[in-house]
């Protein structure tokens, strides 16, 4: 369905956005493990959630689910259930990867799919450290879903080198040595995202190495999770849009309460603060190892700023939003090292490229990023969203920012991770 949105002049107010995608499906896992109750308050209401508790209660966890507050009894240590029929992923990169460490010690055999991009996705990424723990697994697709998990003979702990910049590969390595006598290392050049270590409470280390310094997370049967209280803070990547609207429009101030300010997460506040972004951090506080507080944003001038290399997996979710900011800014944007966007929901340089180009704007494509320059010549695009939550976000609220609007191809994909998005902005517009 093509969908318009209209120009807005101004943002005001107050938002309580649902919680971190990347920690509600955590806390999920987490609680479906443990032997017992546990309760989650701010639980995120998008799809790639729902994923998760629909194939956890498929191996017999117990979720209940009032809102964004969600009860969950457990299971315990290997007494999940084999499952009547495969595992749907649906969209959830998550979803698949962090339940393939948490599928393969098990007794029983299961499978994995997903929806069409996610079927596009790699996943011999997880397969290949698995198989080291002597998971037995086969990829029906060329490395891809579906997959198919069978009762390993053995499982042992590993040492595994990270080679690439995914906490969703990291994640899965320690969930699946969640269940090894031994204890298992990973280590962490990218600095990734580091929500599974710091939920379970994992020993890490830092190591020096040439090039700088590589962080070794710990993970064995002694860390296998308990019932627990969780609260998740609001999801940084989610509050970007919101964010990058209010600096860009004149007149607008927005605070939005209880985000999370993992300082895994926080490269975009650094960033749009480099840019010139007025951003004030107010009451910060801690929940289960999360830092998290209210940000007050107001309307700003940005200018570009060179986006380093090391800075790419801490931004990875933000960059098409990040983009959006760049092309009001003062100079030119452009970003490169970023050839992880290509394995996203979309090729995400792609989608920008190609929605970018339909503004008349020059666009630089490379293998690993992209450049913007010139103006905006054409003034009624129709974006494509690609089935792509954050390319659907990203270009909703570039529409708002163009003077005669915009209008969007299935901008239905937002649920992926914002089933609310509109509705939220719709209570914002001055
Ligand atoms: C996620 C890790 C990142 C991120 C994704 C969520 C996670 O993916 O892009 O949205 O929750 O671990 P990769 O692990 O593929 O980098």
């Amino acid at each position: 369905m093509i969908q318009e949105f209209n120009h807005i002049e101004k943002v005001r107010g107050e938002l309580s956005l649902p919680g971190d995608k990347s920690i509600s499906h955590r806390a999920v896992i987490f609680s479906a493990m443990a032997d017992g109750v546990s309760e989650i308050a701010n639980l995120s209401d998008g799809e790639d959630v729902n994923s998760t508790i629909t194939c956890l209660k498929s191996i017999g966890a117990e979720i209940e689910r009032v809102a964004r507050s969600v009860k969950v009894r457990g299971r315990g240590f290997k007494n999940f259930t084999k499952p009547s029929s495969p595992l749907n992923a649906g969209n959830s990169g998550t979803t698949s990867r962090l339940l393939s460490g948490l599928l393969a010690p098990q007794n029983f055999d299961s499978e994995i799919f997903g929806d069409d991009s996610l079927s596009k996705r790699p996943m011999d990424r997880v397969i290949h450290p698995l198989k080291l723990m002597g998971a037995v697994i086969e990829s029906t697709g060329n490395g891809t879903l579906p997959m198919k998990i069978f009762p390993p003979e053995k499982f042992i702990p590993i040492d595994y080198y990270l080679p690439v910049a995914s906490a969703q590969v990291k994640s899965a390595v320690l969930i699946a040595a969640l269940h090894c006598d031994g204890i298992t290392s990973v280590m962490d050049k990218y600095q990734t995202r580091d929500h599974t270590e710091r939920m379970l409470n994992l020993k890490t280390s830092s190591i020096s190495v040439a090039d700088g310094k590589e962080k070794v997370i710990y993970s064995s049967k002694e860390n296998y999770p308990v019932p627990s209280s969780y609260f998740v803070p609001s999801d940084i990547s989610t509050a970007s849009f919101f964010i990058v609207l209010t600096l860009l429009l004149k007149n607008s101030e927005l605070k939005l309460t209880n985000v999370c300010l993992n300082e895994t997460r926080t490269g975009i506040l650094k960033i749009l603060k480099e840019m010139g972004g007025n951003i004030e951090i107010q009451n910060e506080k801690e929940s289960n190892g999360e830092l998290f507080g209210d940000l007050i944003v107001r309307s700003s001038k940005l200018k570009n700023v060179e986006i380093k290399n090391e800075t790419i997996p801490n931004i990875i979710d933000e960059i098409p939003i990040l983009s959006v900011a760049g092309l009001f800014a003062e100079s030119a944007f452009q970003i490169q090292n970023a050839k992880e966007l290509r394995k996203k929901e979309s090729d995400r340089i792609k989608s920008l490229c190609y929605n970018y180009r339909l503004l008349g704007l020059n666009i630089d494509e490379t293998p690993d990023g992209f450049a913007i320059s010139g103006e905006i010549k054409n003034l009624s695009p129709i974006f494509e969203c690609f089935d792509d939550h954050r390319i659907a976000m990203a270009f909703l609220i570039l529409s708002m920012l163009l003077k005669e609007g915009a209008k969007m191809n299935k901008f239905e994909c937002v649920s992926i991770s914002n089933p609310n998005f509109i509705s939220q902005l719709k209570r914002i517009i001055g």
